[in-house]
């Protein structure tokens, strides 16, 4: 039997209560399909092992991951620690320690998810966005000169390397490619006058190699727009690591919430593990309430199904959101239901036991 090494990291806030539920449903999975199983190491770091040890993860945390098949984290960041602090010592060390240089972001309106914008039928915003994920402006380069003195400076360097932005813009062709889509890359070429025109250039330099491939170029402020205005109009689309942050929130605005947005880090050579989570934060003000939406994470528990190439399996657990959305019975309070994180991911495990 085949048997999947994860490290789970349920880190901070509702960390914790929404991996539970993913766990739970991978596990159903194996115990359905009886050709594989997870066998799970869980790792207590995040903010609170911080204030117990100063560290966000033990010293020799990399080491101790490398050699997993996946991660499935949580959520990093609880008040009383810096948010920079909290991040970079585990989730952006993990991302960029492992080369994680691709995220990719489903934003598809499932039916029954409740949608902001009028007019808009399931199937009307299916895009995948492919976020650059180790460079540009999250590169972590810069300085702060002068600290505390009247002449106090920030520098915060965006970083655009050849190889990052060729990869990632290569990655997004192959996907369009493979999967018959339209690819859109969203830059800010006209103020950003160094880094974006080079994205664009190499947007349009690798393209060359896929004729087959129908692309679209919008700035990011239109791009914004045509989201909400129109978002049928984008398909496969390729970004730099803060526009796909901040475009993919919007995304979940338009596709039910942050409760339902799910995210893999993925390390592509698969030298390294790659890392699956929801793309919401630890919601400090709902944790502890039991009332956080799961269905995030376990979308992104999907992603792992499918990233170890059991993609029946990972069609059937989006199936199983659906499925749930649509009766809107079994649903958390931000998709307008009564019911707890924990008989939300009971329900989705009913589901799934049901297909037998
Ligand atoms: P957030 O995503 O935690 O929360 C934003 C809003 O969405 C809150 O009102 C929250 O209650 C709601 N929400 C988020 N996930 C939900 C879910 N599953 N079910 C129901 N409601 C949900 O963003 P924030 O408030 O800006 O950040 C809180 C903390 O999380 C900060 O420390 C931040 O740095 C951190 N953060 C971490 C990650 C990550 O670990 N991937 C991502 C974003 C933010
Ligand atoms: C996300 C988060 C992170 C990011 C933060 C917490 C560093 O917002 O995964 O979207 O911007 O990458
Ligand atoms: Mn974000």
């Amino acid at each position: 039997m085949k048997v999947y090494r994860m490290a789970s990291i349920p880190a901070d806030g509702i960390g914790p209560e929404v991996i539970a539920e993913g766990v739970k449903v991978l596990n159903t999975v194996a115990e359905l399909d009886g050709g594989f199983r997870f066998d799970w190491t869980e790792f207590p770091w995040g903010c609170e092992y911080y204030l117990k040890t100063g560290k966000m993860m033990d010293e020799d945390g990399m080491e101790r991951l490398k050699d997993f098949d996946a991660i499935y984290l949580g959520a990093v960041g609880a008040p009383g620690v810096p948010d920079h602090i909290s991040l970079w010592g585990l989730l952006l060390a993990i991302r960029k320690g492992f080369d994680q240089y691709v995220n990719l972001r489903p934003v598809k309106l499932l039916r029954g998810a409740p949608c902001p914008l009028k007019g808009v039928e399931p199937g009307g915003i299916d895009m995948t966005f492919v976020r650059e994920n180790s460079e540009g402006e999250y590169a972590g380069s810069g300085a702060w000169l002068y600290k505390g003195q009247p002449n106090e400076v920030v520098i915060q360097n965006g970083v655009f390397s050849r190889v990052g932005c060729e990869r990632i813009i290569r990655y997004a062709y192959d996907l369009a490619r493979r999967e018959g889509r339209t690819l859109t890359s969203i830059s800010k070429g006209n103020a950003l006058n160094y880094s974006m025109v080079f994205w664009d250039q190499i947007f349009e330099e690798v393209g060359r190699e896929y004729p087959d491939v129908k692309t679209c170029s919008y700035l990011v402020d239109a791009a914004s727009m045509f989201m909400v205005r129109d978002p049928k109009r984008f398909e496969v689309v390729v970004t730099s690591n803060l526009f796909g942050d901040i475009l993919t929130d919007l995304g979940a605005a338009i596709t039910g919430g942050l409760g339902l947005a799910a995210g893999a880090n993925i390390n592509p050579e698969r030298r390294y593990p790659s890392m699956f989570e929801p793309i919401h934060g630890s919601a400090p003000d709902i944790a502890g309430k039991g009332i956080a939406n799961p269905l995030a994470s376990i979308w992104s528990a999907a992603q792992i199904l499918d990233f170890f190439g059991h993609e029946n399996w990972g069609k059937r657990v989006l199936g199983a959101i659906e499925t749930l959305l649509s009766e809107g019975r079994t649903l958390t309070p931000d998709v307008g239901g009564k019911a707890s994180t924990n008989e939300v991911g009971d329900a989705v495990v009913r589901l799934l036991n049901n297909l037998k």
